[in-house]
């Protein structure tokens, strides 16, 4: 199953609604994943995401209250096809820690949505809450993005089998 581990700084604020508007997304569509995030930093291991992160999720339908923030590891990077970061110092710490073996895949978050390559997600913990609705927005757009790119990978992969069938047995 593919699996995709979603990176920012606290994991209480961005990565944990990413991980929440995918894991809703792939419900929606039947479409099994492996989810999950984590921050680069430590300072909130063991919490649950910030009362603003989690309010906006349930104004949109997703209970992300079960989630625990926890830091990234070395061994991530051999567990996830993906790991992908939510900014730009997110991916250069990334890039840091990551063994460098080709494992999982580096990419930043809405480097999925056309048209949004190369931006980041903003960091709606200094700010005020509807930065919280902006950091939805952009989630919810890339988890889209995302499922809509898994299904089309998994019937293309599908249709090679099909293919590899047809050539043994003819
Ligand atoms: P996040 O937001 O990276 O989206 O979870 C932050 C949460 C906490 C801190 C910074 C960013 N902090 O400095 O504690």
């Amino acid at each position: 199953m593919p699996s995709l581990l979603f990176v920012c700084l606290g994991n209480i604020c961005r990565s944990p609604l990413a991980e929440g508007a995918l894991r809703a997304e792939a419900a929606r569509r039947g479409l099994g994943l492996v989810v999950d995030s984590a921050g680069t930093g430590n300072w909130h291991a063991g919490e649950p995401p910030d009362e603003r992160a989690v309010a906006v999720a349930a104004r949109n339908g997703v209970d992300i209250t079960a989630l625990r923030a926890r830091q990234v590891t070395r061994a991530d990077f051999a567990r996830f096809d993906h790991i992908v970061a939510l900014d730009h110092d997110n991916l250069k710490d990334l890039r840091r820690l990551g063994p460098g073996d080709g494992s999982a895949r580096l990419s930043l978050l809405l480097d999925w949505v056309p048209g949004r390559q190369g931006q980041a997600v903003a960091d709606p913990w200094f700010g005020e809450a509807e930065g919280f609705d902006a950091t939805w927005a952009d989630v919810t757009a890339a988890a889209r993005a995302i499922v809509e790119r898994q299904i089309a990978e998994g019937l293309s992969r599908e249709k090679l089998r099909g293919a590899g069938r047809a050539y043994v047995r003819f």
